[in-house]
């Protein structure tokens, strides 16, 4: 059992992935859409997310951990400052409004230390309005970061759990070796997640 933690530079991230597109889920979540409505974009990193949410005309609040990310998505050029709200906060502190359409947490989640993921799953559930959707990846057990006893990483079927308050749109698993964005060699076990949140009262097991 691999005691050590996983620790990563954020900084080196944001610099190299800057310039990258929009995230596949973000844009599967958001064909789904009729018209632009209010989205959380939580671990937004310096935004690739967002501005792609900002360009569609929809209402951001972008949200990470990292005071990095939050000034490199501010200083990005043509933000419209009327529709976006930004905060640095950590998963383990989230604060989230109510009544949101649409959370998306791209590659972020399986940062959560493991005893906050719960609380931060339930949070995320709550905020979304029914018909809301929530979008973006959890790791899985197959992973090489799952190891680390400071990341949250699931089972297929502990994704399936998480999702029982969802109809479940895409659900796509991916795993084969290959490389991070600093260029290290990793096992890629990745849960990408597109879900849109039912009422308390439906039940589409009968
Ligand atoms: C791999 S990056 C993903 C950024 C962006 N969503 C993307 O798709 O490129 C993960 C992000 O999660 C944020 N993060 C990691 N742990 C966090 C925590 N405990 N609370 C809040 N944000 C966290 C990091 O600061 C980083 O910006």
């Amino acid at each position: 059992m691999n005691n050590q933690v996983f620790e990563r530079k954020w900084s080196d991230y944001y610099q190299a992935v800057e310039g990258r597109p929009p995230r596949e889920t973000l844009l599967m979540a958001l064909e789904k859409f009729e018209e632009p409505q209010f989205a959380v974009d939580l671990g937004c990193g310096d935004g690739r997310d967002t501005v792609e949410l900002l360009k569609r005309g929809w209402r951001v609040l972008g949200i990470d951990g990292e005071a990095e990310a939050i000034a490199r998505l501010r200083s990005r050029p043509y933000i419209d400052f009327n529709r976006l709200e930004t905060r640095v906060m950590r998963f383990q502190d989230l604060v989230l409004p109510k009544s949101v359409d649409l959370i998306n947490a791209s590659f972020c989640l399986p940062f959560c230390p493991p005893e906050h993921f719960s609380d931060l799953w339930n949070k995320i559930v709550s905020a979304l309005q029914v018909g809301g959707r929530f979008c973006g990846q959890f790791f899985g057990d197959r992973d090489s970061w799952a190891t680390y006893p400071n990341m949250s990483h699931h089972t297929r079927s502990q994704v399936e759990e998480l999702l029982q308050p969802f109809t479940v749109e895409v659900l796509q698993e991916e795993q084969h070796p290959g490389t991070t964005a600093l260029g290290e060699q990793k096992y890629w076990h990745i849960f990408h997640i597109v879900a849109c949140k039912k009422s308390i009262n439906s039940n589409h097991d009968i």
